[in-house]
C-alpha cells in the first residue's frame, strides 16, 4: 500500500505570520491524520512555517530551487539552503514555472538530481494543457514530462520522488479533471515509469493529483486506485477545507 500523501501549495500567498497562523489552525485538524501532510511554502516563510509545524506531523516544502549548490545566481535558492532552514519537500517544474519562468525539462531534471542528492524530496508536477489533450497528446506528453524528469536516478531514488499530475487546465480554474480521467492519466504515468524502471518502482512511487481539488471532490478522487494524493492550491489556504482533504485521504488507509 502507498501512504498517501496531502500537500498544499500556498504559491504566492500569505505573508510569513499569517503562514504561521494557518499552520497553528491546522495542528490539530490533521493531528491524526494516516497520510503524509506537506504545506509548500514562499521562501521567505519558511522559517516561520517550520517553527510553527514544529512538534506537529505537519512536514514543511519550498515551492522551487536552484540545482546548483551556491555562486553567482542571483535571486536564487540551493537545496542545501532549503535543508538548512527545515524544508523537506520542494515542489519543482509545477506548470506556472514552467510557463511563466521558462523552466524545462531540462532545468526540472536538473533540479530533481540536485534535490535527491541533498535529501529533500522533490513533487515533481507534470501535465498538459487543454489544446493538447483535446488533440490527444496526454499521455505521450505526462509520459515523456515524467521520464525526463527522473532520468539519471535509480529505481530505489524514484520510489522516493513524488510525481504530481496537475492537468494545466484544471489548475485555478474550477475545472477538475474526472475522478476517471485523473485515475487513468495517472495510470499511464506509473506505466511511463514501470516502462523504465520496472513495476515493482512503479507500484511503489506515489503520485498525486492537482487541479482545483477541494474538500467537496477529493472524496471521489482519493478513492481511486491510483491516486496517492493530492497538490492542492487555491483549497489549501483554509484549514478547514485542508483538513477535509486529509481527512479524506486518512479514509482510504486500512
Ligand atoms: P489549485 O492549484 O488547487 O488552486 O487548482 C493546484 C496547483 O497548482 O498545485
Amino acid at each position: 500500500m502507498r501512504k498517501p500523501i496531502i500537500a498544499g501549495n500556498w504559491k504566492m500567498n500569505l505573508l510569513p505570520g499569517e503562514g504561521a497562523a494557518l499552520i497553528a489552525a491546522l495542528k490539530d485538524k490533521v493531528a491524526g491524520a494516516k497520510c503524509d501532510v506537506v504545506v509548500c511554502v514562499p521562501f521567505v516563510d519558511l522559517c516561520a512555517a517550520v517553527e510553527a509545524a514544529a512538534g506537529s506531523n505537519i512536514r514543511v516544502g519550498a515551492q522551487n530551487m536552484h540545482w546548483e549548490k551556491s555562486g553567482a545566481f542571483t535571486g536564487e535558492v540551493s537545496a542545501e539552503m532549503l535543508k538548512a532552514v527545515g524544508a523537506q519537500y520542494v515542489v519543482l517544474g509545477h506548470s506556472e514555472r514552467r510557463q511563466y519562468f521558462a523552466e524545462t525539462d531540462e532545468t526540472v531534471n536538473k533540479k530533481v538530481l540536485s534535490a535527491v542528492k541533498n535529501g529533500l524530496t522533490p513533487i515533481i508536477c507534470v501535465g498538459e494543457s487543454l489544446a493538447q489533450r483535446e488533440s490527444g497528446e496526454t499521455d505521450g506528453l505526462v509520459s515523456a514530462q515524467t521520464v525526463k524528469a527522473l532520468s539519471g536516478l535509480a529505481g530505489e531514488q524514484v520510489k522516493d520522488v513524488i510525481i504530481a499530475y496537475e492537468p494545466i487546465w484544471a489548475i485555478g480554474t474550477g475545472k477538475t479533471a474526472t475522478d476517471a480521467q485523473a485515475n487513468e492519466t495517472i495510470g499511464v504515468i506509473r506505466a511511463a515509469i514501470a516502462g523504465v524502471y520496472g513495476k515493482e518502482v512503479a507500484d511503489a512511487t506515489r503520485i498525486q493529483y492537482g487541479g482545483s481539488m477541494n474538500a467537496k471532490n477529493c472524496e471521489g478522487l482519493m478513492a481511486q486506485a491510483e491516486i496517492d494524493g493530492g497538490l492542492i492550491g487555491g483549497a489549501s489556504l483554509k484549514a478547514e477545507d485542508f483538513s477535509i482533504i486529509v481527512a479524506a485521504a486518512t479514509a482510504t488507509v486500512q
